[in-house]
């Protein structure tokens, strides 16, 4: 991973940012275009390399992209699609991205075929797709591995079945939508994942003339259709982006304002956030965010599946709490393997440690595995300028905030993955008046 940036850190944060449309939505909708011929039109998109990566794999199967980047407006126009004409290119792209087993439903209903490589994305687990692979073979796929992929085939078309999901990931209830809202008959999903930017998705699918209803118990039922047309819709604001600006403002004793910040998504973080006494005011066109002054407060925290508090929350909000008094104890339940980053956190000094056990109460599905899911964070301890190498987008941009926070001069290595999820980045730094220098 390449970018170096030299940061030298403990100033406060002081300004405001703005966030966009929600990376985990937007790339979701790209491929939700692909269900129609005629042109979808999608707003508030940030200028990201996922949306990038995703406008090239669209291209690459005969989609015309046009990305007016100031305005954020992605029109999308599928018109005659085909397989990848360029496998090669496909190949690198996925390196960097887990979107492509989602362009599997509608690939297999305008052609009855797919190819979808092997897959990137940040590396924080295992990260299996056996839920998917599951819902496209159920409603009639049938899978031949090839060397850089699978070759998915569906001759006879697919046919909804019930597919209950043994945990209510994200993906895969992106999957069963995408492949459901055409496939013949109607489909009850349960266990299924309900994070906004599914609602979201949902709403999408239903502008473009799918039958989408969602009861109170994690069950969606879907009625296939033969047709769907283009969208017009705007992208609801990214939560993990203004989530971490939020803890950005904590950790160094800032004050940001987040413009396009969303309450309603974000209701357990604010909670949160409360609990480790930082500030928050919201307002008609965001939310401001700062450390009040005083001692910050250990909590007991446990991710989880929305409305539960998000895994992309927790490395950020980690580092903010290496500077709140007394002991926090955090569970995290989504991913087995998302507290590599805080190693680089007690190289700056932080209290740290992580346990196989599940902590805090609960016993989640990664209790009896080898896994160092839990972490006891003691503070508040200062923290020290280091060479930190990012490990993943949320890791990466953990590290910057420590950084920050930090007395001293940090070089953070790999920032160049950050862009992948944090539009602009370095010029919002700038404009909260962080120290920074890019230089590599
Ligand atoms: N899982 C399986 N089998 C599957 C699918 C998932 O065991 O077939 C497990 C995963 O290994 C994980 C858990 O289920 O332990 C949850 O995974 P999920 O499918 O919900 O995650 P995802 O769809 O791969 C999306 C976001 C992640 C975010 C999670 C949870 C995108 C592109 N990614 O991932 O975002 O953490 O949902 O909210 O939407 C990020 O933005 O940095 C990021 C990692």
């Amino acid at each position: 991973m390449s970018g170096k940036l030299r940061v030298i850190g403990g100033k406060p944060l002081v300004g405001e940012v703005e966030v966009r449309g929600a990376k985990n939505f937007v790339s979701k909708a790209m491929v939700a275009a692909l269900l129609a011929r005629d042109t979808s039109v999608l707003r508030n998109v940030p200028r990201i390399r996922d949306v990038d990566v995703v406008s090239s794999l669209l291209r690459l199967h005969g989609v015309e992209i046009d990305y007016d980047q100031e305005a954020g407006t992605l029109a999308i126009t599928p018109g005659d699609i085909h397989l990848p004409d360029d496998p090669v290119e496909m190949d690198r792209l996925a390196g960097s991205s887990r979107i492509p087993i989602l362009f599997a439903g509608p690939l297999l209903h305008a052609l009855g075929e797919a190819f979808i490589p092997d897959l990137g994305g940040c590396h924080i687990g295992d990260r299996p797709v056996d839920f998917h692979m599951q819902v496209l073979e159920d409603f009639g796929a049938k899978r031949i591995q090839e060397d850089a992929g699978m070759h998915l085939v569906a001759p006879n078309g697919l046919t909804a079945k019930p597919v209950h999901l043994p945990y209510p990931s994200v993906g895969a209830t992106e999957q069963t939508l995408l492949t459901a809202v055409m496939a013949r008959g109607i489909t009850e999903l349960s266990g299924a994942a309900v994070e906004p930017e599914i609602k979201d998705l949902i709403a999408v699918l239903q502008k473009m003339g799918a039958i989408i209803s969602v009861d109170t118990d994690r069950t969606i039922h879907i009625e296939g259709v033969e047709e769907l047309r283009g969208y017009s819709h705007t992208a609801l604001p990214d939560r993990i982006e203004a989530g971490s600006w939020a803890c950005a403002a904590l950790a160094t004793g800032g004050d940001i304002f987040v413009r396009g910040a969303d309450q309603q998504a974000m209701t357990s973080f604010l909670n949160v956030y409360r609990k480790v006494g930082g500030a928050f005011e919201v307002t008609d066109d965001g939310i401001r965010f700062w450390h009040p002054g005083g001692e910050l407060k250990s909590i007991p925290l446990q991710t989880d599946v929305h409305p539960g508090f998000m895994t992309d929350w927790q490395q950020p909000l980690v580092v903010a709490l290496t500077q709140a008094t007394g002991i926090s104890v955090i569970h995290e339940t989504v991913y087995e393997n998302r507290f590599g980053f805080t190693k680089a956190l007690v190289d700056m000094g932080a209290n740290v440690q992580t346990y196989r056990e599940c902590l805090g109460g609960l016993q989640c599905r990664f209790g009896h595995l080898n896994y160092h899911h839990s972490a006891v964070v003691q503070g508040p301890t200062p923290l020290t300028g280091t060479d930190v190498e990012v490990p993943d987008l949320r890791g990466g941009f953990s590290h910057l905030i420590a950084a920050l926070a930090a007395h001293g001069e940090s070089i953070v290595s790999g920032i160049d993955i950050i862009d992948r999820g944090y539009e602009n980045f370095m010029q919002k730094l700038y404009a909260l008046g962080a120290e920074v220098e890019k230089i590599d």
